[in-house]
């Protein structure tokens, strides 16, 4: 029989599940405008099981805590899950709201606008986690964003890091008056330019501007912080390093960046939990590269690389 310690994942996500709508457009419609799309589909989304999928699907062990509705979308969900190898034992189904849906579009360059609509995924709550708090404790990584109720996520992060357990925030969609315990209960604190801008009121155009608001997220509490940059890959600095380090990435054509920022969390997870040893520049350097990878395809997970699909140095 497997011991525990053999069956309990090395990565939980307390997060959310979004069905995604995409629509591709040439350029973003403006205020009151109608304009032509080329292509429409539907793709398995939302900012935690997206960073849930890319960890599974590098090879860790994961387990999603979250909230999705009685209803197809919802069972699709499960499925989808099972299918990529992420535990289900404390995914619930609630006949009380919809599933989460993300309405996006991608325009030619790539870039993406997206309202998402949470539904069931505010329904999660603080007795959802309640059950799965020996799970979370034996976990090596938690990753936790903002599209759940934001209690919850925080609950997640303290239950977490009271445990010794390291801790991945990543604040998104960001809102300015965050609750100041996520920056004492974050051991990473990933967010990416705009989210970095509302967090401090600073501009983020480039990695200089990047590292001073890093700066003024490290003073606030968290361990790490990093901002990621789109093509630019991203800045970090930490409680030990105070000094920005500007990690850049490789050059790709991007066709669709929805999840980009995501499949980096999932990997940093994956990595963090799987390979503790390496130095966090070599973990945010792969990182980099497996968000690179999710770039040239359309779609959120769709286009998440497998770990038979990468470079082997990458492992
Ligand atoms: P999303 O909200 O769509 O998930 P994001 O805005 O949070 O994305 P980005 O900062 O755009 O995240 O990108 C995250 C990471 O993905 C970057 O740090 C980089 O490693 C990779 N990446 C994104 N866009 C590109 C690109 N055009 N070329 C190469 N790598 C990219
Ligand atoms: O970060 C990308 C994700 O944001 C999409 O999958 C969408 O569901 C929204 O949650």
């Amino acid at each position: 029989m497997a011991s525990q310690a053999q069956t309990d994942p090395e990565v939980v996500v307390v997060g959310s599940c979004m069905t995604d709508l995409v629509s591709l457009t040439a350029r973003l419609p403006n205020i009151g405008e109608t304009i032509h799309g080329h292509k429409f589909f539907i793709g398995f989304g939302g900012k935690g099981a997206n960073q849930c999928i890319q960890a599974a699907r590098l090879g860790a062990k994961v387990s999603m805590i979250c909230k999705v509705g009685k209803d197809s979308f919802g069972s699709d969900y499960v499925e989808n899950f099972i299918k990529n190898n992420v535990s289900t034992d404390f995914v619930t189904q609630t006949g009380d709201a919809a599933t989460g849906v993300a309405s996006i579009l991608v325009n030619s360059e790539g870039q993406n606008t997206i309202i998402i609509v949470a539904g069931a995924n505010l329904l999660l709550d603080s007795e959802d986690l309640k059950k799965a708090t020996g799970t979370i404790a034996r976990a090596k990584v938690i990753v936790c964003q903002l599209e759940i109720t934001p209690a919850v996520s925080l609950e997640a992060l303290k239950v977490a890091h009271n445990c010794g357990v390291k801790t991945i925030f990543n604040p998104a969609p960001a809102a300015p008056d965050l609750d100041p315990r996520f920056y004492i209960y974050s051991d990473v604190f990933c967010c990416n330019e705009s989210e970095a801008e509302i967090l401090t009121g600073f501009p983020v155009r480039c990695p200089e501007d990047a590292g001073t608001a890093g700066s003024v997220l490290l003073e606030r509490g968290c361990r790490l912080v990093i901002v990621t940059l789109g093509a630019e890959g991203c800045v970090v600095l930490s409680a030990e390093e105070i000094t920005p380090k500007h990690i850049p990435t490789r050059k790709v054509k991007a066709v669709d960046t929805t999840g980009a920022g995501d499949s980096f969390v999932g990997a940093l997870a994956f990595y963090m939990a799987r390979y503790p040893d390496l130095s966090l520049e070599e973990m945010i350097k792969r990182s980099n590269s497996i968000a690179s990878v999710s770039v040239l395809a359309a779609g959120t997970q769709a286009s998440y690389p497998f770990k038979q699909d990468l470079p082997q140095d990458l492992f």
